[in-house]
């Protein structure tokens, strides 16, 4: 049975590809330093979950020593846009700085298979829609240009030590698992549909619309929504086709189906049977009015189709998710579990 370390594990997209991991038989170990991360998010019995950060070298080597790792995925980092556009410098440092130790210590192990959570914000300002893997990519804030960065660095070390890897550049991730279990906890939350959600649920007043003059059908940005469980989907099938000898490819993960804010507001009422406050607002610097992938690369190379990513479908869970304590992970297992180096399964 192949064993496949995955990074971040312990967050919102991680946690689902875990489980997506085990139920297709793989041995999997979590490492996430919880800065973001839930350890009630790791559900599956025989999941290993190491506290530790990614760029603490000395930690990052003994656990290669420690366990011999068929395959490594990544979603640790720092996934705040906004954020990263006031600071950038802790974003260079954990998604590319702490991204690297991490990679020196796979590649003192020998461990040359990586799946890594690139974006679509690394493509900027688009040209064309949909948008495909030749579009140019110039990102327009430091979280976009962090992904980039190391999307270069990945290619660097191909060349330099073989090193094959899988960048998924994914659209909006949303929905949540079908039990409930697992979903999106994020803090603080900038997503739309939870944030919907949380109007919906009454724990936010209102959500706020930002532009409704744009050039799309209602004036509202268009966005292509993909389900959790697709993403998780997409890992899988990378993991498969790197452990099968297969060569580095980078791909978007997303539909090829667009949504406007209008749209998702008006598909969460019809789900929840709520009344749902909208307030409009400017503009956001930096929004695109479109992103709408092109998923012809993933389905030809991965043979990977997204499944549940029907819009009702994704609001339906994600609603289920939220109306179990708020969309919020209890309070997390005691802290002598979290404190950093503890492991538990
Ligand atoms: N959510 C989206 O829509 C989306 C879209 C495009 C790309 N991505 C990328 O996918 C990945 C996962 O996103 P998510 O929404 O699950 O985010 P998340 O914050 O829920 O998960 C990230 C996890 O990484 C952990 N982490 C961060 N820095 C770490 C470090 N130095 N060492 C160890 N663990 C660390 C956090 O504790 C967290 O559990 C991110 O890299 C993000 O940039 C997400």
């Amino acid at each position: 049975m192949a064993h496949i370390l995955v990074a971040g594990g312990a967050g919102y997209i991680g946690s689902h590809t875990v489980r997506a991991l085990v139920r297709a038989g793989y041995q999997v170990t979590v490492l996430d330093n919880l800065v973001h991360g839930h350890s009630g998010a790791v559900v599956d019995k025989g999941v290993s979950l190491i506290v530790e950060d990614m760029g603490d070298i000395a930690a990052m080597t003994r656990l290669f020593a420690d366990n011999s790792y068929d395959a490594v995925i990544n979603f640790a980092g720092y996934i705040n846009v906004g954020e990263s556009v006031g600071n950038p410098l802790k974003y260079y440092q954990n998604n590319v700085g702490n991204a690297v130790q991490f990679l020196m210590a796979m590649q003192e192990a020998g461990v040359d298979k990586l799946v890594f959570s690139s974006t679509c914000a690394t493509y900027g300002v688009i040209d064309q829609l949909p948008i495909t893997e030749d579009e140019s990519q110039a990102p327009i804030n430091a979280y976009g240009q962090s992904k980039l960065m190391y999307e270069h660095i990945l290619d660097d070390c191909d060349t330099a030590w073989g090193l094959k890897s899988v960048c998924l550049r994914y659209f909006n991730a949303c929905g949540a698992s079908e039990d409930a279990l697992i979903g999106e906890d994020h803090s603080p939350e900038t997503h739309l549909i939870p944030l919907v959600l949380q109007a919906a649920k009454g724990i936010r007043e209102s959500i706020i619309v930002y532009g409704t003059d744009y050039a799309t059908a209602d004036g509202t940005c268009i966005r292509d929504y993909i389900h959790v469980n697709d993403l998780a989907d997409a890992h899988v099938k990378a993991v498969q086709r790197l452990l099968g000898g297969g060569d580095s490819l980078k791909c978007n993960v997303g539909t090829g189906n667009g949504f406007s804010v209008n749209e998702i507001i008006e598909s969460a009422k019809k789900i929840t049977g709520s009344e749902i406050k909208v307030e409009y607002g400017a503009r956001r610097e930096g929004d695109p009015p479109e992103l709408v992938a092109d998923p012809t690369v993933a389905h030809n190379e991965l043979q990977w189709s997204p499944t549940c990513s029907d819009i009702d479908n994704v609001i339906r869970s994600a609603w289920k998710w939220m109306q179990n304590n708020d969309g919020h992970y209890p309070r997390e297992r005691p802290s002598h579990h979290r404190a950093h180096g503890g492991i538990f399964s």
